[in-house]
């Protein structure tokens, strides 16, 4: 049995909770790979929108397993807050989740030292979430972490003061101001609640359950323009947002691979600092945030609004393996006239189709094609979409060489379109 994989093609906020959620009922298994609290996945049933954080999108359907694996980097204060918000019991939820030993904790340094950090670069700071996440994965791969599994040990809170003075110590360089006792607080209370879960060596778990014929989605989180090796460094996430992070941080070969969901809004939008070639700053980009509701699931700040990227997109499909697409939001775009989507880039007088490599201003080059006009959100049927939408789908299709197969026009569960 392969297993599947769902991820985000641009900037992150694609809509993969609410796809994640919709598409479930096809899987067994839900496991979240990478990134931990910048995430926010909304996704919506019964009029009711819940925003995920840590927790895999499969958990409002009974029998799914929902896994939180080894590359994720989980804030135990941000778990013991998101479960209280989700209208489950906490024996529903115990049922329904499994947590790796291996994944890394986010500890009340991380999440200090990120603010501190942002802090002091002033004009070039990253617009992190402040969540933790990069001095967390930092931790990791410098073998400082500390990880789920040891919260069982005896000799936890030791492990845990020496972690914090060896944070304190590097914050004496920062001019910030902070309150170790408040963060603590609650996360110790986290900690406790994350004691009652099962927390498991989820790499043989979930081998030995798509060995048994089981179907295990990997669910993505940020976007491939975020990812660390391949997005605009430095203004990236600090984890490998892209497919091959779904092996890492499941423990799953390559080989059992299937396939890859590359999902993307009919349009582009960022949250945070770094380049953004077809950012709009005029009255559609507005209207995109507004219609849209185009503000941060995590931290509500507004999200940079612009056309659709074809050079990023083409390059999100390359390095991910995408075999089928996923288009989200095309009911915002109805009611513009003519649209936009970007061919390729104008850099220092040249044409260049490729992500270049310095985050240097670069002039989009646009294609243009006529907008449609109709209210979507009750269509189920692709055939009944707007002929202009057709067209602006079957341009994706050309120009990408990979079949859209599902085109979401609302943020409910019910409102998508899968394509036969
Ligand atoms: P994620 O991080 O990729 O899960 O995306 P977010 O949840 O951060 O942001 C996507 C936003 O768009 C959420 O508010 C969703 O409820 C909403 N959404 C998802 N798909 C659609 C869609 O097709 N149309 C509309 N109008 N909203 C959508
Ligand atoms: P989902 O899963 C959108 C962005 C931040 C910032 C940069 C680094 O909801 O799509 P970090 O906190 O990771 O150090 O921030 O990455 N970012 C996201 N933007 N959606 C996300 O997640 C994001 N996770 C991080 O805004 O620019
Ligand atoms: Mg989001």
């Amino acid at each position: 049995m392969k297993i599947d994989i769902l991820l985000g093609l641009q900037w992150g906020d694609e809509g993969k909770g609410k796809i994640v959620d919709a598409i479930c009922p096809g899987y067994d298994i839900i496991a979240r790979f990478q990134g931990g609290p910048n995430a926010g996945h909304s996704l919506e049933f019964n009029k009711v929108k819940h925003v995920l954080h840590l927790i895999p999108s499969g958990i409002f359907h009974a029998e799914k397993l929902n896994v939180i694996g080894n590359g994720v980097v989980i804030d135990p204060a941000v778990f013991r807050t998101e479960i209280g918000t989700l209208g489950l019991t906490l024996d529903e939820l115990i049922e329904r989740l499994v947590i790796s030993t291996r994944a890394n904790l986010i500890l009340p340094g991380h999440r200090i030292l990120d603010a501190a950090y942002e802090h002091s670069k002033g004009n070039t700071k990253i617009g992190s979430t402040l969540k933790g996440i990069g001095p967390a994965y930092t931790d990791k791969v410098g073998r400082n972490g500390l990880r789920a599994g040891d919260i069982l040990l005896k000799d936890f809170r030791e492990m845990y003061d020496n972690h914090m003075k060896n944070h304190l110590t590097i914050l004496k360089n920062y001019d910030f101001s902070f309150d170790l006792k408040e963060y603590e607080a609650g996360w110790f209370e986290g900690i406790e609640v994350l004691k009652k879960f099962r927390i498991t060596n989820t790499e043989y778990l979930v081998n030995e359950l798509i060995e048994k014929g089981k179907k295990l989605l990997a669910e993505g989180a940020q976007g491939t323009m975020l990812d660390i090796d391949f997005g605009s460094y430095p203004y990236v996430t600090s984890s490998s947002t892209i497919s091959a992070g779904a092996c890492i941080g499941l423990g799953i070969s390559p080989g059992k691979v299937g396939e890859v969901i590359g999902i993307f809004k009919a349009y582009c939008t960022r949250v945070g600092s770094g380049p953004f070639p077809t950012e709009l700053n005029d009255a559609t980009g507005d209207l995109l945030r507004k219609t849209g509701h185009e503000f941060g699931s995590t931290t509500g700040r507004p999200r940079r609004c612009g056309w659709l990227d074809l050079p990023a997109l083409k390059y999100a499909i390359m390095i991910n393996g995408v075999t089928q697409l996923f288009m989200t939001k095309s009911d915002v775009m109805s009611g513009i006239d003519i649209v936009k989507v970007c061919t390729s880039y104008k850099s220092g007088g040249k044409e260049c189709r490729e992500i270049p490599f310095e985050n240097l201003p670069v002039e989009p080059v646009y294609k243009e094609l006529p907008g449609w006009k109709e209210n979507i959100s009750e269509i189920r049927e692709f055939g009944k979409l707007p002929e202009n939408l057709k067209q602006y789908i079957k341009y994706v299709e050309d120009q990408t060489g990979i079949p859209v197969r599902m085109v979401s026009v609302g943020a409910d569960r019910q409102e998508t379109i899968f394509r036969r």
